[in-house]
């Protein structure tokens, strides 16, 4: 049985989790989207219900980041896989 404090606990690391992909959404993907692809632009209320396209676009079909310039480091791929597995985990009921 988890405890209250542990709920809290578990929410703070999620919480992490997301600030840090959303950082790296803006350093690596706003950039370019707010001039190239203005519908989607990343921000704290929408990346969550994108993290399918997200994990689709980066992961599976790795057409995202798009074109040479602009690369993620393997500690950011790692950022990004550990708030996509805690957001797909938590899709129905809290949104976090
Ligand atoms: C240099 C420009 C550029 C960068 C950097 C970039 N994108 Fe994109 N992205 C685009 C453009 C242009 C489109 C729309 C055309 C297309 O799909 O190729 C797009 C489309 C998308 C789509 C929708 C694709 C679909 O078919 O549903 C997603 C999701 C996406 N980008 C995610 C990301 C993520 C996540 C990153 C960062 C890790 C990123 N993009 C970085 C230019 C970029």
């Amino acid at each position: 049985m988890l405890q209250p404090q542990s709920y809290a606990f578990i929410r703070r690391v999620t919480t992490t989790s997301k600030e840090k992909a959303f950082q790296i959404l803006e350093n690596k993907c706003n950039v370019c989207h707010n001039k190239r692809n203005r519908r989607r632009v990343f921000t704290l209320d929408n990346m969550n219900p994108w993290v399918d396209d997200v994990y689709k676009q980066v992961f599976i079909k790795k057409r995202m980041p798009k074109g040479k310039k602009i690369k993620l480091t393997s500690q950011e791929y790692q950022d990004l896989l550990t708030w996509i597995s805690a957001t797909q985990n938590n899709q129905n009921g809290n949104q976090l």
